[in-house]
């Protein structure tokens, strides 16, 4: 299937890389958020990113032009009628992403692609909402994107081989490697990482170490290029949160218990990078 136009739902840290990278690779973008300054703020972050593209010599002044007007912000969903590929890319919650499914399933061509970058929740349940389960996919992205070559492909139950070939060779067009796994609570990347990152929480919780010695072990010793909780900060710790949450709940495993400091954490808005605040603090 031909991929010309890709709507992004969501302009967040995900959303918006994803939707530079599209409109980087010469695909029309309608980039939507319910919330405006959301919107606008990622909408301004591609632009920084490609001026400094632009800078280091990766990008000609042209090519960051043209990848500009090829994205179209809305604050419309409706505007998934004209195009062939959506990647939803909303908060990592059930509920809103089921909805979001169910109305992009009445207002979306009937040959469009429906993919979502959620980080853990089951694609077969995000496809039961809609009436072409075949035609929804798991292609999820890591953080951030421009950067890491990494997507995920994960197949709802009912997915066909004609979506998913079309969606590794979309993230091939972006310059990413595709790579499939199934459809388990929080596929492959999450189930293994967010475990290390909820016990390294866990290690300043229990008072074993401070922030910053947990990350310089992980960064000295294992060399990581991030420590753990510098990571946690710069994924979202909601988005942490919901993740550890989905494998506790998805497996019945205890192993897999948020850590309460976590919580907490996430209760007092301390999301990390984006919120200012986290297991370190971020002038905005
Ligand atoms: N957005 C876009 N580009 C970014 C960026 C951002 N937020 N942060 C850094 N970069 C770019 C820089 O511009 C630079 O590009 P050039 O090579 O063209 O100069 C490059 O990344 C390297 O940046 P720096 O030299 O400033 O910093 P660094 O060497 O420390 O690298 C990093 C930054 C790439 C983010 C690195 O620290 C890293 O790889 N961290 C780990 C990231 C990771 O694990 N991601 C996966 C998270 S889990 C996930 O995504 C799945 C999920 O569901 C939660
Ligand atoms: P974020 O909080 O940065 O952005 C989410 C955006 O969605 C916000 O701008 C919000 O206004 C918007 N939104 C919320 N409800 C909406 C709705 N009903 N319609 C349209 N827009 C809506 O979150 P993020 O970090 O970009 O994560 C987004 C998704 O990507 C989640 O499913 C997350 O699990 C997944 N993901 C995150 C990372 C990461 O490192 N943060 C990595 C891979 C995948």
């Amino acid at each position: 299937m031909n991929i010309k136009k890709i709507m992004v739902i969501g302009a967040g840290q995900m959303g918006a890389g994803i939707a530079q990278v599209c409109a980087v690779s010469g695909y029309d973008v309608i980039l939507h958020d319910t919330n405006a300054e959301a919107l606008d703020h990622g909408f301004k972050g591609i632009e920084k990113r490609l001026a400094r593209d632009v800078v280091k010599g990766k990008l000609s002044e042209d090519d960051k032009h043209a990848s500009i007007l090829r994205i179209k912000k809305t604050d419309a969903i409706d505007e998934a009628a004209n195009c062939d590929l959506v990647i939803e890319a909303v908060v990592e919650n059930m509920d809103v992403k089921t909805k979001i499914f169910s109305q992009l399933d009445q207002i979306a061509p009937a040959h469009a692609i429906l993919a979502t970058n959620t980080s853990s929740l089951p694609i077969t349940e995000i496809a039961a909402a809609t009436k072409r389960p075949d035609k929804v996919i798991g292609m999820h992205f890591m953080n951030p994107v421009p950067v890491m070559k990494l997507v995920e492909v994960i197949r709802g139950l009912a997915t066909s081989d004609k979506v998913f070939e079309t969606i590794k060779q979309t993230a091939e067009s972006l310059n990413k490697t595709a790579v499939e796994v199934n459809d388990f609570p929080g596929f492959v990347s999450n189930r293994v990482l967010m475990p290390m990152i909820n016990e390294a929480i866990y290690t300043v919780y229990e008072g074993v170490a401070e922030p910053e010695a947990v990350d310089e072990v992980m960064k000295l010793g294992m060399n990581h290029p991030m420590g753990p909780l510098t990571l946690a900060d710069f994924i979202g710790l909601d988005t942490c949160l919901y993740i550890m949450e989905t494998l506790h709940e998805g497996f019945g495993d205890d192993k897999y218990r948020p850590c309460p400091l976590l919580r907490k954490y996430v209760k007092a808005g301390w999301l990390g990078k984006k919120s200012g605040r986290g297991f370190y603090s971020y002038s905005k």
